[in-house]
């Protein structure tokens, strides 16, 4: 086993054909600036990861999830594409500082689709959707394949997110290619990732990003984390 790579919130083993996800029990925001270590986290992302990738393969996504203990995620290895890719329900973050003519909570008229350069340097810079296939990364048909593929899962996780009681206001997901050239979803997701809302609070990292503790913030994410097992849990009884 060889420490592939260590992020600010994974750690991430090298098993041959598979990976091995460690979740840190790290808060993180502004791109590192503010942390704090909260036990228990690392377990809970990795917890809502195996619940929402095991969801969406049982709405034909593939994924790379094999199985989770503890705050560990086997996985398939893949090639991580230095690419994000988000879908915006509702307007927040980034969006209202490109386009100022929304207000801030906004319903969008229609899912806004983006693709992200990973690059903490340069604050994972959007591009225009013609870039990766301009410079080489994807080919036209893969680059189309994870836009339907990333709507998708944009309308599996809004509907559940939905019977749970939250709006899905937004979401950051990777993909990566297998050795025998498969694009699967890889990486995490976690509230550290998308935007839930219920009753005006948030239910995500925003809480951590304004001010409340890791503490309080871990908090939020047990009591989505619930609510999703049980519509998930009525839905494969019902
Ligand atoms: N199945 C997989 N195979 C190979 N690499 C993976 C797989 N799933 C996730 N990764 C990679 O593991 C890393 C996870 O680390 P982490 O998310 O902590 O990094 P980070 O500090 O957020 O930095 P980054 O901006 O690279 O995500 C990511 O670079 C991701 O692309
Ligand atoms: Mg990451």
């Amino acid at each position: 086993m060889r420490l592939l790579y260590e992020g600010k919130t994974k750690k991430v083993y090298d098993y041959g054909d598979e990976v091995v996800l460690e979740f840190k029990d790290t808060f993180t925001a502004f791109d590192g600036k503010k942390v704090e270590e909260v036990p228990g986290k690392g377990e809970v992302n990795a917890k809502f990861t195996e619940l929402l990738m095991k969801y969406l393969e049982s709405k034909g996504i593939r994924t790379h999830f094999i199985a989770r203990e503890g705050n560990k995620v086997r996985a398939r290895k893949a090639e991580p594409l230095p690419l994000e890719f988000i879908v915006r329900n509702y307007a927040y973050g980034s969006l209202l500082k490109r386009l100022p003519i929304l207000q801030k909570g906004q319903k969008l008229a229609t899912p806004v689709f983006e693709v992200h350069y990973k690059s903490d340097e340069l604050h994972d810079p959007l591009l225009a959707n013609d870039d990766p296939v301009a410079a080489g990364l994807l080919n036209p048909e893969q680059a189309e394949e994870i836009r339907d593929t990333t709507l998708k899962i944009n309308e599996a996780l809004k509907e559940l997110f939905k019977k749970a009681g939250f709006d899905l206001i937004d979401f950051k997901v990777e993909y990566g290619i297998t050795g025998d050239g498969q694009i699967i979803l890889i990486d995490e997701l976690s509230p550290d990732a998308f935007r839930a809302h219920k009753g005006g609070e948030s239910y995500d990292k925003d809480l951590f990003r304004k001010g409340a503790s890791g503490g309080e913030t871990l908090k939020r994410y047990l009591e989505l984390l619930g609510e999703l097992e049980r519509v998930i849990q009525d839905e494969l009884q019902g």
